[in-house]
């Protein structure tokens, strides 16, 4: 009986509806309903909040969430995985940002459209242009400073450079904006976005930095630790103790019992990190001090990083301190790709850091020398534990930020 009666009812009500509104809302619905139709042929669900939930220890160190403008990320996904972007076709922004590897790319150097190498490694995006006080930065905006060296501040110019750039995806935006006007898909989530069918390259670089900002890391098991020790935002004492735990920096104490969430290594690597590594990479940022610094990598640098933009000498080798958020997903490391694991990294800043004349003086010793930290074997262990629990599982599958076309 049922079966009969509901779509009967859904006839009753439908029927009941036209006659209230007259033909012409009907007309707009179905309009409406044959977008809706037309959106879900093609993709994967886009309709979904996409700001980050700040985890409490963070809004506890006075982190703002970022608001996001869901209808603009939506479209900008799409424009992030649409190889069209491309002259060839044969690229997209997810080409060299690979969710799976934390938007970096395995490649080393980046091969762009036209098969040119691109220098350097691509980065990781992930907190990326968002949380601008996260990013207590070294311009006047308190904007994150973008790219290895630095040299610019706005993530629309960031899109703009990687879609004109001959070894990257080798177009130029009005070719574009040709390209995708075409489609009724573009024109549906232009109106979405922006209330206009007609898309335009300003909005479509704004909508490509949406979908940037919107990709949030806040969820990995060193996040979830810190939540359950130093999680009430309601607690005075809620940011000495986030400071406490992850800035504690006497390492002389034996840890016996690690606080929840670390195991005994985990919690002996964050000492130590904590000691030698966070104010240059810290994973909460407003307690980053170091934004740059040439780390000694090399006497001579190929890529002179920073220096090439500024022609000043003492930028030679300077390159931004990048977030080691999911840094286990995203090997290669260092601008040029030319560690291929964490333990090589470790090595590096054990025993192998450069006299650079640049060298920053956290890596130096009390001579001025080059610092080697010596780590053991155990040292070197902790270490690379306590970076693995960096690592966002739930970014690397979050839907969100996954491939919305359907083929
Ligand atoms: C051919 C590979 C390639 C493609 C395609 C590509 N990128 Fe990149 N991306 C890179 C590389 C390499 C860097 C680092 C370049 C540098 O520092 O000079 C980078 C850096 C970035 C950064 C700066 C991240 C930071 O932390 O500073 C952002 C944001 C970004 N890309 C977004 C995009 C967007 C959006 C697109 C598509 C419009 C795109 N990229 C297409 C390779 C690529
Ligand atoms: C003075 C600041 C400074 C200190 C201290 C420092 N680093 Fe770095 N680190 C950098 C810079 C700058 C880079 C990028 C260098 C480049 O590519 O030329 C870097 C790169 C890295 C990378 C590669 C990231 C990637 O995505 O390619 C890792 C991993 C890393 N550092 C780990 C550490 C560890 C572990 C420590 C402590 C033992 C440490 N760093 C101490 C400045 C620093």
């Amino acid at each position: 009986m049922k079966k009969i009666t509901l779509p009967l009812l859904f006839l009753v009500l439908l029927a009941a509806a036209c006659k209230k509104e007259g033909p012409v809302a009907v007309q707009e619905e179905s309009a409406d309903v044959l977008e809706t139709r037309m959106l879900e042929r093609a993709f994967h669900p886009l309709d979904y909040d996409y700001s980050t939930v700040l985890p409490n220890y963070l809004r506890a160190t006075g982190l703002q969430p970022v608001s996001i403008d869901n209808a603009v990320a939506a479209l900008g996904r799409v424009l992030f995985y649409d190889k069209s972007l491309s002259r060839d076709g044969s690229m997209a922004c997810a080409s060299c940002h690979d969710q799976k590897r934390a938007f970096a790319d395995a490649k080393g150097f980046s091969l762009g459209a036209s098969g040119q190498r691109i220098e350097r490694q691509s980065l990781p995006l992930g907190n990326t242009a968002s949380f601008a006080a996260h990013y207590r930065s070294l311009n006047a905006h308190g904007a994150p400073s973008l790219f290895w060296d630095g040299r610019t501040t706005s993530a629309d110019e960031v899109a703009r450079m990687a879609i004109t750039s001959p070894r990257e995806m080798n177009m130029t935006l009005s070719e574009v904006v040709e390209r995708i006007r075409t489609k009724d898909y573009y024109r549906a989530l232009w109106r979405k976005a922006f209330g206009h069918p007609e898309p335009k390259e300003s909005e479509m670089l704004q909508a490509l930095s949406e979908f940037v900002r919107a990709i949030g890391s806040t969820r990995s098991p060193f996040d979830i630790a810190m939540e359950m020790n130093a999680g009430d935002p309601h607690s005075k004492a809620s940011e000495d103790t986030v400071r406490t735990i992850y800035c504690g920096r006497d390492t002389t104490i034996v840890v016996i019992t690690p606080p929840a969430g670390f195991s005994v290594s985990e919690f002996r690597g964050l000492r130590l990190f904590g000691r030698h590594c966070s104010s240059c990479h810290s994973a909460i940022r407003p307690f980053q001090e170091v934004f740059e610094a040439c780390n000694g990598l090399s006497m001579e640098y190929k890529d002179q990083g920073k220096g090439k933009v500024t022609g000043n000498p003492k930028d030679n080798g300077v390159f931004k301190s990048v977030s080691l958020r999911n840094v286990a997903r995203t090997a290669p490391y260092m601008h040029d790709g030319r560690f291929k694991t964490l333990g090589e990294v470790i090595d590096f800043y054990s025993t192998g850091i450069q006299p650079h004349p640049n060298l920053h003086p956290l890596l130096r010793n009390a001579a001025g020398g080059p610092r080697h930290f010596n780590f053991s074997p155990q040292d070197k262990r902790d270490l690379v534990d306590f970076l693995e629990m960096l690592t966002d599982d739930q970014l690397i599958t979050d839907a969100r930020f996954s491939s919305p076309f359907k083929q």
